[in-house]
């Protein structure tokens, strides 16, 4: 076989180069080549010859339908992510901001796992194995099996590996990983994904699940190719403010489980622990209702969650702003001109800061209603008052569209003693609700109209 030889692809259209080029002479991206392994230049004696050899094929009813194998990881909250636990073979990425607790919970997955008997591997680039020890120790791990690496080296972790043969092993982080073959420093998007490809055909092959530790970007993506979800399994990310002490983790893929579920963490003296009842976390407790703050329920998972927004709305200059925080920004553009066209509530020479409170990210629509409240409340220096909360989708003709589930979010809402509800007229359940009164919408100018009636 020839030697394995450095190429330089193209991000953009995947076409090679044997020379890095600041332009792809093929589609003429700009700095799209990146460093990649060539597998062998030498033409194949016969490029006929694959052609020979056909594989076998199967239909869907006769190929057996084994259910995959999973090991709970004897954290439920993870385990409720990852879609009941690791999956022999998988692997998982798993992204957040740095001290956000990644490599906490993860040593304490691990080392459950090797107290209920699964060998276990902790390879560590970004701390010493003493610096793994002292946590492991804080964490009140004491006497962990668990088998620490310190390397940084892709050839290396390889072969341990398959020495080794653990049924899980944690690789802490993707970032700090670097293999000999390729020249460009660790960390660089050609390390990164050579590294990630290595490390999942090694898990495929043997059957140990990675956990794969990964760094984000400013921007809150991981950092590193997209194409680094694409190789993996399952991809997690955590969530939440690390000045507060929960944290979320999601799953944005998940080969092996549903997507939409969300496991729940407090950061503690002793680590990260599961919080089973996590529906009323992120309600900032004001002792009166202050303007600019309207509760919601989410609902993303199967857990309901009640989520406070605030905004603020604040004579801007010349360009105003408009700034969210855990909710889309082009949502906010669009809920302000939904507010101003068919409400005639006008904020345009006014700055408009929204926020999802304790660092959630709500991506469903259903918070629209309570932006479009919490900015009017806020707007009008008027508090909505004690108990109150609303959800619905907004649409560009003004109307209010009812949120999946919405009787679940009621039920959850009047459990936790909240009093009066705006929402979507579909979500108006038929019965009434012991304590909470309910003034179902259809369009926008209603609710409104309702906040009056309420001052
Ligand atoms: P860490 O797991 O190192 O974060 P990451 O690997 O995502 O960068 O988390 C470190 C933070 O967690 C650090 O700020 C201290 C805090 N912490 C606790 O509050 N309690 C604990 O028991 C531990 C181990 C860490
Ligand atoms: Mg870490």
């Amino acid at each position: 076989m020839a030697k394995d030889k450095t190429l330089y692809t193209c991000n953009e259209c995947g076409g090679t180069s044997p020379r890095w080029l600041g332009k792809c002479p093929h589609c003429s991206a700009w700095n799209s080549l990146i460093e990649t392994v060539g597998e062998s230049t030498a033409p194949a004696k016969n490029r006929f010859a694959a052609l020979a050899r056909t594989a076998e094929v199967a239909t869907l009813a006769d190929i057996e339908a084994s259910d995959v194998d999973r090991t709970p990881t004897g954290q439920d909250e993870l385990d409720r992510v990852l879609g009941g636990g690791i999956v022999e073979g998988g692997v998982v990425l798993i992204g957040g901001d740095p001290g956000i607790g990644k490599s906490t919970l993860l040593l304490q997955a691990v080392d459950a796992l090797q107290r209920a008997g699964e060998k276990t591997l902790y390879v560590t680039g970004e701390e010493s194995g003493a610096q793994v020890a002292l946590r492991a120790r804080r964490l009140g791990l004491d006497g962990s099996q668990v088998q620490v690496l310190a390397e940084i080296q892709l050839e290396k972790i390889l072969a341990t590996l398959d020495a080794q043969q653990p049924a899980i092993a944690v690789i802490d982080s993707i970032q700090t990983v670097y293999s000999e073959q390729l020249t460009s420093a660790p960390g660089s998007v050609a390390q990164v994904r050579e590294c990630a490809a290595h490390l999942t055909r090694a898990a495929k092959a043997s059957g140990t699940a990675i956990v794969l530790v990964g760094h984000v970007t400013k921007e809150g993506a991981l950092a590193g190719p997209r194409v680094l979800e694409h190789m993996v399994d399952t991809v997690l990310y955590f969530e939440g403010d690390t000045h507060s002490s929960f944290r979320l983790i999601r799953a944005m893929k998940n080969r092996f489980g549903a997507v939409n579920e969300i496991g729940v963490f407090a950061m503690t003296e002793k680590g990260l622990k599961g919080v089973s009842n996590p529906s009323a976390i992120f309600l900032s407790q004001h002792a009166e209702p202050v303007p600019g703050s309207c509760v919601m329920v989410t609902l993303e998972g199967t857990r309901p969650l009640l989520v406070e927004i605030q905004a603020l709305v604040d004579s801007g200059g010349p360009t105003p702003r408009r700034l969210s925080v855990g909710l889309e920004r082009d949502r906010l553009a669009m809920l302000l001109a939904v507010l101003h066209r068919h409400a005639g509530v006008a904020c345009l020479d006014q700055d408009v800061f929204v926020n999802a409170v304790g660092g959630v990210r709500i991506s469903e629509p259903a918070a629209d209603l309570a932006v479009m409240l919490s900015i009017t409340s806020s707007l009008r220096g008027r508090a909505l008052p004690k108990g109150f909360l609303a959800f619905g989708e907004v649409g560009l003709a003004g109307e209010v569209r009812p949120a999946p589930r919405g009787q679940e979010r009621l039920k959850e809402a009047a459990k936790l003693g909240f009093s009066v509800a705006v929402v979507p007229k579909a979500n108006a359940p038929k019965k009434t609700m012991e304590g909470l009164t309910i003034h179902a919408v259809e369009r926008v100018e209603e609710a409104l109209q309702i906040l009056r009636t309420l001052d």
